[in-house]
């Protein structure tokens, strides 16, 4: 357990140093990929928190490989993460929601990295314009190639479980850097006093039951007759036992995942008879939050499988997620 005063307020740089001494035998490269991101955030906040003046609202005129409409922040963020990784020592290349195939950072300083990234670079875009929270989220592979040669596509495909951190960033009230490896999660507030990322909830842990449960339910009548029926069973329950449970949907995905993770409650994202591997991307948005999840205390499943099993065959693939409180995910599993 960390022990910190008020003068004292650890910065994510002392507090991943900190965890060096921890580790003799860290080399530091986790450290400065997490500095790296850090950094990226720092610039996409700066701009996310002036938006309107900045010009950084509205379409960016691109449709992305997912067939969305391509927001001006989305852009600027993606570039924002991939100049900070490439230019770091730390990372040999990143797959990215806004870019069709991996980028391998082919040089003879990348090459020696043993890290890969996985992003989404801003998440929740619908959100962008009406000044509602979005976010970003990142997953760090260890290399399966050597490093000394180019990553490669394989580096990208690996099952959630070899993640050896993951995290996200919430551009809310206040800008939030919250990663997690084997070892815990941590959550870091930006001071923008001082500009940077400081340690203000440590040790996250995902309570084991919520009443909060998230959810389209514009697409109601699409999802499988197992969700309706988890649906309705709480809406009766709380007609008989009013305010038992509540529901919240932001549509930022981050938004809903860190309610979910410091709260407790259920998120779903189903599939549906229009698309039944569901919208959310297995690489950069499910397995990060899996891994945290997981690491939390809480879980994560497609409805079949665990989520950081799933062996990944494509950049861009989907899956649909149940995630949360244990409780609440092993509950809603008996109904799929
Ligand atoms: P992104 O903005 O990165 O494309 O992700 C949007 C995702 C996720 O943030 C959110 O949970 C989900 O889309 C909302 O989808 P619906 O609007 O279909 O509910
Ligand atoms: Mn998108
Ligand atoms: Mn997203
Ligand atoms: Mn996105």
């Amino acid at each position: 357990m960390l022990v910190q005063n008020a003068t004292q307020i650890m910065t994510l740089d002392e507090f991943t140093v900190h965890q060096l001494r921890l580790f003799p035998h860290a080399t530091g490269e986790l450290s400065h990929l997490l500095r790296d991101i850090g950094l990226a955030a720092k610039r996409i906040s700066a701009d996310a928190i002036k938006a309107g003046l900045v010009g950084v609202l509205g379409e960016a005129g691109l449709r992305n490989v997912q067939g969305e409409d391509v927001k001006k922040l989305d852009v600027l963020a993606n570039e924002q993460l991939i100049a900070a990784l490439r230019k770091g020592v730390s990372c040999a290349g990143v797959g990215s929601e806004e870019s069709d195939q991996v980028l391998i950072f082919d040089d003879h300083k990348s090459n020696q990295s043993k890290y890969v990234v996985l992003f989404d670079p801003l998440d929740g875009s619908s959100n962008i314009d009406n000044n509602i929270s979005v976010g970003t989220i990142f997953g760090v592979y260890r290399r399966t190639t050597a490093p000394g040669s180019p990553a490669t596509d394989a580096d990208f495909l690996q099952p959630g479980t070899r993640q050896v951190a993951a995290g996200y960033v919430l551009y809310g009230t206040s800008t939030m850097l919250v990663y997690g490896t084997r070892r815990g999660v941590n959550g870091f507030t930006l001071d923008p006093a001082i500009g940077e990322f400081c340690l203000s909830h440590p040790d996250i842990t995902c309570p084991s039951n919520g009443n909060t449960y998230s959810i389209n339910h514009g697409n109601f009548f699409q999802y499988p007759a197992g969700v309706r029926h988890y649906i309705t069973d709480i809406q009766r329950w709380n007609e008989f036992n009013p305010d038992s449970y509540t529901e919240r949907y932001v549509g930022s995905m981050v938004a809903d995942l860190h309610r979910t993770l410091l709260k407790g409650g259920l998120f779903l994202y189903p599939g549906t008879k229009e698309r039944p591997e569901g919208k959310l991307r297995l690489l950069y948005e499910c397995n990060p939050f899996a891994f945290l999840f997981e690491v939390a205390g809480g879980l994560a499943t497609s409805g079949p499988s665990r989520i950081l099993d799933i062996i990944p065959t494509k950049l861009h693939q989907r899956t649909p997620l149940f995630i949360g409180s244990k409780e609440m995910v092993t509950e809603v599993s008996s109904y799929l």
